[in-house]
C-alpha cells in the first residue's frame, strides 16, 4: 500500500522509521518530512493544514493510509477532510482531537473569564495549585503555582493577554502530587488497545531544572506504570473518556495519550492528547517496529477488538539533543558531523526533527534537533548505548541533558 505520513518532527521521522519496516508498505511519502526523513521515504511539499491540498496529494499518488502525526492539521480538520474523500486516515476528527483543550476529565476545580473572580477563588483555595490558559498554548499555559503570589501572578499573565486569546479564559485545578508518567492507548471509537507507555523529561536541565520544553528526552517502558496501574487507568479513566465520547457523538479513533500522574498506586489523569508524544514516540516505536502499522491500520479499520501488541521485553531510550539555548532563542544552520560514524542497526537510531540536508551536510534548522535513541536489554544498556551515540555526534551548537532515564535507574 501506498503510505502518507503527515508532519515534519522526530515523531514523524519514528513513525515512518517503523512503517517502513512492514511489508505492507509499498511507498511511503513523509509531507513535509526533514533530512533524516529523506532516508526512509520521500519528502514531499505540502501543506499539512490543507485539507483541500491533503486530499488532492492523496489522489493524485494513489494515497491507501494516511497518517496523521502532530496536533495541527487534527486540529485544522484535515482528518475528518481525508475521511469525507473516502481515504483511510489514522487521527481523530477535528471535534474528537479536542479533548486535548478541553478540561473536562481533568482535575479541574473551576472556570473563569474573569480576573477578579479567579484571583478570589485562588486566594481561597491557597496554594500548591495549577493555574491553566484553556484552549492550545502549545504547552506553555500551564503554571504550577508553588505559592499564592506565583498563582496570583499567573492569572494576572494569562488575563493581561501574555498568552494572547489562549489566556482568554483560565481553569484552576487542584494540585496533584506524584510521578507523571504518558500511556499510549489506540482507539477506534469503541475499542481501547493499550500499546505502551514512557516517560518523560520535561524540564530543559539536569536534575528536572531550568524552564519546561517539549521533551529533552524519554524512555519506555515507565516501571511506575505498573500493570495493576494500568488496568486501573484503564477502567477509571480511558475507557470512560471514550464511551463519553461516543455518547457526545464525537467518537476518537487514533492514539489517545494520557498523561497520568501516579501517587498511593493510582494513576489520576494530568491531561490529554490527541497525538503521539515527542521523543515518546521515538522510543514507543523502536519497540513496536513494523507492527506499529497492522496496530493503526487496525485503528483506522475500526478492529483493535481483534489487534494484538507484541510486546519487546527490553528497553528504548531517547535522548534529545537540541540547539543551544533551545527553549530559549538559539541560532540556526550550524553543522552536525560524524552521523555517519554511528552503527548502522535497527537497536540504534538518530531520529531527526529540525534538520535540512546542505551541499550534503546535515544542518540543524530547529529547536530540538536528534532524538539519539538506543534499545538494551535493560534501560541502563539503553542508556549506555544512547550517549555513547551522542558521544560520537559532533555538534558544538547542541547539547543535552546528561541524565535522561534517572527517575527509573
Ligand atoms: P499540561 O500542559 O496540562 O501537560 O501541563 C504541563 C505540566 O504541568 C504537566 O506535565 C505536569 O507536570 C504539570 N501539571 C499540569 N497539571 C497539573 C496538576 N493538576 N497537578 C500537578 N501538576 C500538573
Ligand atoms: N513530550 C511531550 C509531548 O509530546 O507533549
Amino acid at each position: 500500500m501506498n503510505i502518507l505520513i503527515l508532519g515534519s518532527g522526530g515523531r514523524e521521522h519514528a513513525l515512518a522509521w517503523a512503517v517502513k519496516q512492514n511489508p505492507k508498505c509499498d511507498r511511503l511519502i513523509v509531507a513535509p518530512g526533514n533530512a533524516g526523513i529523506a532516508d526512509v521515504a520521500e519528502c514531499a511539499a505540502l501543506d499539512m493544514l490543507d485539507g483541500a491540498a491533503v486530499v488532492s496529494f492523496c489522489a493524485e499518488n494513489a494515497v491507501d493510509f494516511l497518517i496523521v502525526g502532530p496536533e495541527a492539521p487534527l486540529a485544522a480538520g484535515v482528518a475528518d477532510a481525508a475521511r469525507a474523500a473516502g481515504i483511510l486516515t489514522f487521527g481523530p476528527s477535528a471535534a474528537a482531537a479536542r479533548l486535548e483543550a478541553s478540561k473536562a476529565f481533568t482535575a479541574a476545580y473551576a472556570h473563569f473569564t474573569d480576573a477578579a473572580a479567579a484571583r478570589a477563588y485562588v486566594t481561597a483555595q491557597g496554594a500548591p495549585i495549577v493555574i491553566k490558559a484553556d484552549g492550545l498554548a502549545a504547552g506553555k499555559g500551564v503554571v504550577v503555582a508553588m505559592t499564592l503570589a506565583e498563582g496570583l501572578a499567573a492569572i494576572d499573565d494569562m488575563f493581561g493577554g501574555a498568552l494572547g486569546t489562549a489566556g482568554a479564559e483560565v481553569v484552576v485545578e487542584e494540585f496533584m502530587q506524584g510521578e507523571e508518567a504518558s500511556f499510549f492507548i489506540l482507539t477506534d471509537g469503541t475499542h481501547a488497545l493499550p500499546i505502551g507507555t514512557a516517560q518523560d523529561h520535561k524540564r530543559v536541565g539536569d536534575g528536572d531544572t531550568g524552564p519546561n520544553t517539549g521533551g529533552m528526552g524519554a524512555y519506555s517502558p515507565a516501571p511506575v506504570l505498573t500493570d495493576a496501574i494500568m488496568a486501573q487507568a484503564m477502567a477509571e479513566i480511558v475507557q470512560p473518556t471514550i464511551a463519553e465520547m461516543a455518547r457526545r457523538g464525537t467518537p476518537y479513533q487514533g492514539v489517545l495519550y494520557a498523561g497520568l500522574m501516579i501517587a498511593d498506586g493510582r494513576a489520576r489523569l494530568v491531561e490529554y492528547n490527541a497525538r503521539f508524544g515527542d521523543p515518546e514516540c521515538q522510543v514507543l516505536m523502536m519497540r513496536l517496529g513494523a507492527q506499529a502499522l497492522d496496530l493503526m491500520l487496525a485503528c483506522a479499520e475500526a478492529r483493535l477488538d481483534r489487534a494484538q501488541v507484541q510486546w519487546a521485553d527490553d528497553h528504548a531510550l531517547c535522548v534529545v539533543m537540541a540547539a543551544k539555548g533551545y527553549p530559549g532563542s538559539y541560532a540556526k544552520g550550524s553543522v552536525i558531523g560524524n552521523l555517519d560514524q554511528l552503527p548502522e542497526d535497527s537497536r540504534h537510531m538518530v531520529f531527526h526533527a529540525g534538520t535540512a540536508a546542505d551541499h550534503g551536510q546535515i544542518t540543524a534548522t530547529g529547536g530540538r534537533v536528534l532524538g539519539v535513541t538506543a534499545r538494551g536489554d535493560t534501560l541502563a544498556a539503553a542508556q549506555k548505548a544512547a550517549y555513547a551515540m551522542v558521544d560520537t555526534i559532533d555538534w558544538p551548537g547542541g547539547f543535552c541533558r546528561r541524565d535522561i532515564g534517572w527517575r527509573a535507574l
